[in-house]
């Protein structure tokens, strides 16, 4: 049991890993902030106009006539890709407190934007557009063609100029407009110190921008509210967007203050089948998550760019999100940090490194099937075991293709010479071997006898045993392809476990 957490550590390195490669839904943005005194991952939230730190809270505005104030994140978020058509999905949650403390009267509430980055300030300050536009600017089509936005609003003032308000404190979705799309009255407190929390949800698969918010009965009871809308953000926002929150008062005020903020989103930049799942959390939902689905309606050609551009995004994005999911302390443990760089790396070896990861009848066919995927999984094994590319031209002759050279110790039973020499042979026997050898039987020639992803844990795991392969890199001819790109969960490397 003295190696379970270094053996554990190795799996769940590996799978994440192989998640950046292949999860069509990777994670592009992540975050928990719970106390704003802090900056996490060197990405602070940006405060503007009047907000303020107060403690471990972002006070938006205080209770305070005329006063705005934002709190954005630093990083952007890619919503939307032309390239691949591609809309990203996001939940933001978050705690707040608006407080007129006991005055009867007050405005004028807090918005989570979605926005053009860089939106310009609230010019002349007036309250009316809660702290991201003013009145004025409202009112200037050139202004808000250039400068997009959709927000929720936790609007706590009626305003009937404009005809903006049909109803007191209400939770609105707004379209570049303070007049909401769709709004539903809001049963909050104002007058007395309470925290509200606000989980919004985009579902780009059906386009649902959802949100449930506290809210209080009668007898002050919590209850959940809710308000949703089916749009195309697309039609509304450009491919990257600022987003945060902002708030204001105006003739009369109240105090509004940002208590917590969690955040997630995806990448839209590669291909999206199912919903959002946080990376490397959930290992026992391989299935909707190991499935590559590349639809391949034309065209190697098509293949290869599709494929390109998903190694390339994640390896863009594998250093954040392994710190995201708190490995750092796992990465420096096993020097791994160097194998992201070394991943990271492959990137730049275009045209070589990305054929590496193909499978040979994916090559042949064209077609992806969860085969390819454990494939390409058994390539990544192999380079993170041996500290190596796929293929390295500089090599010695037999040891060009990484496959061959490692197959070949394999017979030779000579498998450990394979490990990443800057190891410094410090890792654990077994475990390197039975990694390589896993490898190896991922990357078998012939798709029919790679394992399944649940075998593969299961082997690293110790609780199954190796397969016996040939001493020899098979040879295959492409006789039977797999028939078609399979997505279901009935492919025939399921069988294997039976
Ligand atoms: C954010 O952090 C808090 C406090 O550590 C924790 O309770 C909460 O579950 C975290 N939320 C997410 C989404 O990770
Ligand atoms: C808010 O910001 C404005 C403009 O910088 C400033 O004049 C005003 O004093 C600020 N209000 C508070 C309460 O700090
Ligand atoms: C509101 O209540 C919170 C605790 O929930 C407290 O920390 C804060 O100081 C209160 N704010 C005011 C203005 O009373
Ligand atoms: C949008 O999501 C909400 C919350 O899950 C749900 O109640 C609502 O029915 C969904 N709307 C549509 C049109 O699917
Ligand atoms: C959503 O709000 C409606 C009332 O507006 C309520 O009937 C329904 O139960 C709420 N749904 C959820 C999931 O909270
Ligand atoms: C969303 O809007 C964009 C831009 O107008 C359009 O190209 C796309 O087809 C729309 N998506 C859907 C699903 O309607
Ligand atoms: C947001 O809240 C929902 C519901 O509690 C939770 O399932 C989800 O993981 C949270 N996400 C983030 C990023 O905080």
């Amino acid at each position: 049991m003295v190696f379970q957490a270094p053996k554990l550590r190795i799996i769940y390195l590996l799978i994440s890993i192989f998640l950046l490669l292949i999860n069509p839904c990777a994670t592009q943005i992540f975050f928990n902030y719970t106390d704003f005194s802090q900056t996490i991952n060197n990405k602070p939230i940006i405060r503007t106009g009047n907000a303020t730190i107060s403690g471990s809270v972002i006070q938006l505005t205080p209770d305070e006539v005329d006063n705005w104030g934002r709190a954005t994140y630093s990083e952007q978020m890619h919503l939307w890709d032309e390239k691949s058509e591609k809309v990203a999905s996001f939940t933001s949650n978050f705690s707040f407190i608006i407080y007129s403390q006991g005055k009867y009267r007050y405005s004028d509430g807090i918005m989570f934007f979605l926005s053009t980055p860089n939106f310009p300030a609230p010019k002349p300050t007036d309250g009316a557009g809660l702290g991201l536009l003013s009145r004025r600017q409202m009112g200037q089509p050139s202004f808000l063609a250039a400068n997009k936005f959709v927000a929720v609003e936790f609007d706590t003032f009626r305003n009937e100029e404009f005809d903006l308000d049909s109803v007191g404190e209400h939770v609105g979705i707004n379209i570049n407009n303070m007049k909401s799309e769709i709004s539903t009255p809001w049963y909050c407190t104002i007058t007395e110190n309470r925290t509200y929390s606000a989980s919004i949800n985009y579902d780009s698969s059906t386009q649902n921008l959802s949100v449930t918010f506290t809210g209080f009965n009668y007898d002050n009871t919590p209850i959940q509210q809710n308000l949703s809308l089916v749009i195309n953000l697309t039609d509304h926002l450009p491919e990257s967007v600022e987003f945060g929150f902002s708030a204001s008062t105006g003739l009369i005020s109240e105090l509004h203050i940002l208590s917590t903020w969690s955040f997630e989103s995806t990448s839209p930049s590669t291909i999206q089948r199912s919903p959002a799942a946080p990376v490397g959390k959930n290992k026992d939902e391989p299935k909707t998550k190991l499935v590559v689905g590349l639809s391949l309606a034309s065209a190697l050609q098509y293949l290869h760019e599709e494929w390109e551009q998903c190694v390339l995004h994640r390896d863009i994005k594998s250093s954040n999100i392994l710190l995201d999911s708190n490995l750092n302390a796992k990465l420096g443990d096993f020097g791994l940090a160097r194998l992201v760089d070394h991943v990271k790396g492959s990137q730049t070896s275009a045209l070589a490194g990305t054929w590496g990861y193909l499978a040979p009848e994916c090559i042949m066919s064209g077609r992806a099937s969860k085969e390819t995927d454990v494939y390409s999984f058994g390539i990544v094994v192999l380079e993170i075991a041996c500290g190596r590319k796929p293929a390295e031209p500089d090599a010695k002759q037999d040891e060009i293709i990484m496959l061959e050279w490692v197959w070949e110790l394999y017979g030779a039973r000579n498998l450990l010479k394979a490990a990443d020499p800057r190891l410094g042979g410090d890792f654990d026997e077994p475990q390197m071997e039975r990694l390589i050898a896993v490898g190896l039987w991922c990357a078998h020639p012939d798709y029919n006898a790679r394992p399944s992803i649940r075998k593969v844990i299961h082997v690293l795991d110790f609780e199954d045993t190796l397969p016996i392969l040939e001493p020899k890199l098979p040879v295959t001819t492409f006789l039977s392809l797999p028939s078609t790109a399979s997505t279901s969960s009935t492919s025939k490397s399921e069988n294997h476990d039976a």
